[in-house]
């Protein structure tokens, strides 16, 4: 996986828990605590699975909580500040979950190797979709979990049923 997405976890902890915690999380993850991340390289998927469960043995938090504040963060705080203008103009959750595979092509088509997810979408009734998420990385969970951190974001309530490993029912209220 592309090195951005521990960058956001880096920062997250720095700022939430502290450099002496990140140096913790990188050695129990068996990094030196000199390892330097950069947004575009790759980082094998087990080490990026592995630093976020080293996270949640150090920080004594369940997985689900990293997740969430993982995707509370990476999208009210970390892609704001670095890729603001894809989403500026987009005004609510919906909006922003139906344009992710525009936004993922966008963000992504200069990072070589990128495989982002895929989605595809099911029209169930005007406030409801069935997302089909496509990954060989079986990661639904964060998907979801960056739903909810949209939700905050937007200031809306989201009905979030995950349906299977590759299918979730998201309710919207507009
Ligand atoms: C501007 C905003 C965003 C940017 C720049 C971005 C960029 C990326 C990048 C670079 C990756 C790693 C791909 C790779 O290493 O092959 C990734 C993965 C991922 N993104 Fe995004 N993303 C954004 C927003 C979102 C949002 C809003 C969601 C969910 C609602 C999302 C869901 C995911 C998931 C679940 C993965 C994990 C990889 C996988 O499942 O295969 N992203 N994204």
């Amino acid at each position: 996986m592309k090195g951005v997405i521990v960058k956001c976890i880096e920062e997250l902890i720095m700022s939430a828990a502290g450099k002496q915690i990140w140096i913790q999380i990188l050695e129990k993850s068996g990094f030196t605590k000199h390892q330097i991340f950069l947004p575009g390289s790759d980082v094998a998927d087990e080490h990026v699975i592995k630093i976020m469960g080293s996270t949640c043995e150090v920080t004594g938090k369940s997985q689900q909580e990293v997740f969430d504040l993982f995707g509370e963060y990476w999208i009210n705080v970390y892609t704001p500040k670095l890729y603001g203008h894809y989403f500026n103009q987009i005004k609510s959750a919906r909006e922003l979950i139906l344009k992710l595979n525009e936004i993922h092509k966008a963000t992504t088509s200069n990072m070589e190797g990128a495989r982002p997810p895929r989605f595809e979408f099911e029209h169930v009734s005007e406030k409801q979709i069935v997302v089909k998420y496509i990954s060989h990385r079986g990661l639904i969970d964060i998907y979801i979990s960056i739903v909810k951190g949209m939700a905050k974001k937007f200031n809306e309530k989201i009905g979030i049923e995950k349906i299977s490993n590759e299918q979730v029912r998201l309710i919207f209220q507009k």
